[in-house]
């Protein structure tokens, strides 16, 4: 079993960061990301898979896993072609890190290892979050369910959630053991969005490092179907009195991924970014995806109802719904070909239909294939009289107008001023307080 010792120069490797990597989503992009590479990218190259769990017991658990995936594959392979075992799995090396998004600190320190211990990274897969939902309205499940069954299991309205909660101190006690005043942060907006906020931060400069403008590091991003215009207050950028707040997180992550690409946000985007004007080209790029509605842990469930989810996806599913891979594989469909298609591809279709948010879509049959999805402010790819797609449009869409995608611009730089702002903040804090992780 090769270690990661014996990986090759960076020039060689493809280093994959994926977040949340133990379950559901995370592990179908493991496992995808590995067969995908395998197939697609030359002998001379490996793949360099890190994996992020909040526990090394989980990681342990993860690579194994994975391994195990990789030594099926391979097997397969080689009924076909003897001998070809041997030199794909030896393209292939794990490495684990801990991070837990909610804990800044935790952040802090895994991307000093990442720096530390790996000379670049190429994507980020920026996969783990949480629902925070704590139940469902049964009465409305079952109307749902006889009116519009498609449309209310792909936006399901009937999810209740957690409100007000707020993560574990970010600060240690003081020198009494006193507890230190800190300024709450909201938990689901640290899990799903502000961790990983900083993470892409503090990891910029291996995105950039060994890449050019044929060639830019990737920060790819998991949203969601759930990403309402109405679910974002700007008076509550943490979602702490918010009812929807996993919706919110979502919703903030499409706003700031697209427009990281518009020239207002430069200034912002660039400090995020650590861009230096010594190597413009090589400014990573970030990418919204998202991988549909698939069976996970994401909203816990008891034996029977999970069985009943899974039905009711496949159900649906052969009804016509697009946006139902079920599996975390098929899922990870738009992820890993954001991971792995050529800049050349990518740029010329943005060029061709816009910066967009690329889903995780199958057919009837569970045919997975990659579909722009819509979003509110900026439709399919922010261009006023685009062609609309008849299928896969939320019960809340709206055509995109001048008006409305002058606001999507405004409120997306808005986000940004803020998460910058928060995140100086929160680096002073942690200065202040003599915890702070060196990184330079
Ligand atoms: N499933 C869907 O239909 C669907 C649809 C749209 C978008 N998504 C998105 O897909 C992503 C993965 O979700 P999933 O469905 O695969 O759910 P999942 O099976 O519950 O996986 C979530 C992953 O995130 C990790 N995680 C949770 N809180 C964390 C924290 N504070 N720090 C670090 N890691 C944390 C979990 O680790 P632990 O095991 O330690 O909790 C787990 O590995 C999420 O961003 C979700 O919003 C899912």
């Amino acid at each position: 079993m090769p270690t990661l010792q014996d990986a090759p120069t960076p020039d060689d490797g493809f280093y994959v960061l994926i977040t949340g990597a133990n379950s559901g989503l995370g592990l179908g992009i493991g496992c995808r990301l590995i067969d995908e590479f395998l197939h697609s990218r030359p002998q001379s190259q490996s793949l360099i898979l890190i994996v992020t769990t909040r526990d090394k017991r989980k990681g342990d658990a993860t690579v194994k896993q994975l391994r195990a995936h990789l030594h099926k594959a391979c097997q397969n392979l080689e009924t076909k072609l003897p001998g070809i075992r041997m030199l794909l799995e030896g393209r292939v090396f794990f490495r684990q890190e801990i991070l837990d998004l909610t804990n800044i600190l935790n952040v802090q320190r895994c991307a000093r290892s990442l720096k530390d211990n790996v000379p670049k990274l190429d994507v980020v897969i920026f996969n783990a979050g949480i629902g925070a939902w704590v139940g469902m309205d049964w009465l409305q499940i079952a109307w749902c369910i006889l009116t519009s069954p498609v449309t209310s299991l792909t936006w399901a309205p009937f999810k209740i959630s957690g409100v007000g909660w707020v993560t574990k101190p970010q600060l240690p006690p003081g020198k009494d053991g006193a507890k230190v005043e800190e300024p709450p942060l909201g938990d689901v907006f640290a899990a799903n969005f502000f961790g990983h906020y900083l993470l892409g931060h503090y990891t910029a400069p291996l995105l950039a490092r060994y890449h050019s403008s044929e060639n830019r590091g990737r920060i790819i991003w998991v949203g969601s179907l759930d990403a309402y215009e109405h679910s974002l207050d700007l008076n509550d950028f943490q979602y702490l009195t918010s009812e929807a707040p996993y919706e919110a997180s979502k919703r903030m992550t499409d706003l700031m991924c697209i427009t990281s690409t518009l020239p207002s946000t430069d200034p912002h985007t660039d400090a995020f970014l650590a861009y230096t004007e010594e190597k413009p080209a090589a400014k990573p790029r970030i990418y919204l995806a998202h991988p549909g509605i698939c069976g996970t842990s994401i909203f816990p469930l008891n034996f029977i109802l999970d069985a009943c989810m899974y039905a009711a996806f496949f159900i649906v599913r052969l009804l016509g719904s697009q946006w139902h891979p079920v599996t975390a594989y098929k899922g990870a469909t738009s992820m890993v070909w954001l991971a792995l298609a050529k800049q050349s591809t990518l740029d010329a279709m943005e060029e061709r239909e816009g910066v967009g948010k690329w889903g995780s879509a199958t057919d009837r049959w569970g045919e997975e294939r990659v579909e722009r999805t819509e979003i509110e402010g900026w439709g399919w790819g922010g261009v006023l009289g685009e062609r609309k797609k008849k299928y896969g449009r939320s019960p809340f869409a709206k055509d995109l107008t001048e008006q409305g995608k002058r606001e999507f611009e405004e409120t997306g730089k808005k986000c940004w001023e803020e998460m910058e702002k928060l995140r100086l903040e929160w680096e002073k804090r942690l200065e202040d307080a003599g915890v702070a992780v060196e990184m330079e």
